[in-house]
């Protein structure tokens, strides 16, 4: 259960890659392309095992009403729940169902001064807000980092729009991004803007905390990101609801309990907006907690966890869910 959308039919005009594993697709809405600004994403309708499920992608770029085209970036990930296998398999031509632009992850303008952060095919939202923050004029730099430059799409892009002002962190060179460092440098009045792994998110949060920057100042969109243990079958119990509910490697918690006809609401669905939070009445294993929702306390305590990312790692859990029907007619 997700909050309304409003959708439309697309169809696929152009896939171009773009870096390695990474796909550039270009969509033609029936009814037009909506304004967005940078940091947008449109939610998309793919087939995973026959069925419908639902993946956000961020829109590429800035908004040119001219061509009437959103573009999403897609990588494929060998870990996939079926979403980018799924993307990978369309050619131009097809045809998607994608919901119109939201924004929950918007640049405030008027601040002395930027940093984006990027790790990986997190570049995809941060991208138009390099170029909108180029078109202002506005005082910013952008880190970008992944694994090797092949890898890594719009780089020369990036390049020739940015200058100097674009810093690129590759593994395979033996330079890393260190966030702590990063956030150390943060000068007062800058507001951060991160989208990439968990992994990453995580320590920039840790060292923003650390140094008691104002929490408001940091802005971050995480994607569905690998968690501390590999992804493998547990069992959900829900004994209010008496069932016993199988979740495999490659689906989520709450795609299971969807399946299994158990109502969890949620909206990101990527560990963000804590709506989807089940509560945890016993557990064996380890809570893999795979969100930016909670707390590092909240987590230790494994009272809760949110069942679009989150895990068990070598057990199984018992939960009741929060959501507990319509509790009132009109
Ligand atoms: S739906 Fe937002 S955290 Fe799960």
């Amino acid at each position: 259960m997700r909050f309304k959308n409003v959708w439309t039919q697309a169809r696929i005009v152009k896939i171009t890659d773009v870096a390695a594993n990474v796909r550039l697709f270009e969509l033609e809405p029936e009814t037009g392309i909506q304004p967005y600004s940078a940091g947008a994403h449109i939610d998309v309708t793919v087939l995973i095992n026959g069925l419908p499920e639902i993946r956000s992608y961020s829109l590429v770029g800035t908004y040119a009403p001219v061509g009437g085209r959103y573009y999403i970036g897609v990588k494929r990930l060998p870990a996939s729940r079926g979403g980018s296998t799924y993307m990978w398999s369309l050619v131009p031509g097809a045809r998607l169902t994608i919901s119109q632009p939201k924004n929950q992850f918007q640049l405030t303008f008027g601040r002395p001064y930027y940093t984006l952060l990027a790790g990986g095919i997190g570049i995809t939202p941060i991208y138009g807000m390099a170029l909108e923050l180029a078109q202002k004029g506005a005082d910013f730099r952008l880190l970008y980092a992944g694994s090797s430059r092949c890898e890594m799409p719009f780089l020369d892009d990036l390049g020739a729009n940015l200058g100097q002002r674009l810093s690129v962190f590759t593994s395979d060179e033996g330079r890393r991004v260190n966030v702590t460092e990063v956030v150390s440098s943060i000068e007062a009045g800058t507001q951060l803007y991160v989208c990439g792994p968990l992994s990453m998110l995580d320590g920039v949060r840790h060292a923003w905390q650390a140094r008691g920057l104002p929490v408001g100042d940091l802005r971050y969109e995480s994607f569905a990101a690998s968690g501390q243990f590999a992804a493998t079958e547990f069992q959900v119990t829900i004994p209010r609801l008496g069932k016993k509910v199988k979740v495999g490697a490659n689906q989520t918690m709450l795609d299971a309990l969807a399946l299994a006809g158990v109502d969890v609401m949620s909206d990101c669905q990527i560990g963000e907006c804590g709506l989807c939070v089940v509560d945890v009445l016993a557990h064996s294993g380890v809570v893999d907690h795979r969100d930016v929702f909670f707390s590092d306390q909240q987590k230790a305590e494994n009272k809760k966890m949110c069942a679009c990312v989150s895990r068990i790692a070598s057990g199984d859990v018992v939960i009741d869910t929060a959501y507990r029907g319509a509790s009132f007619t009109q």
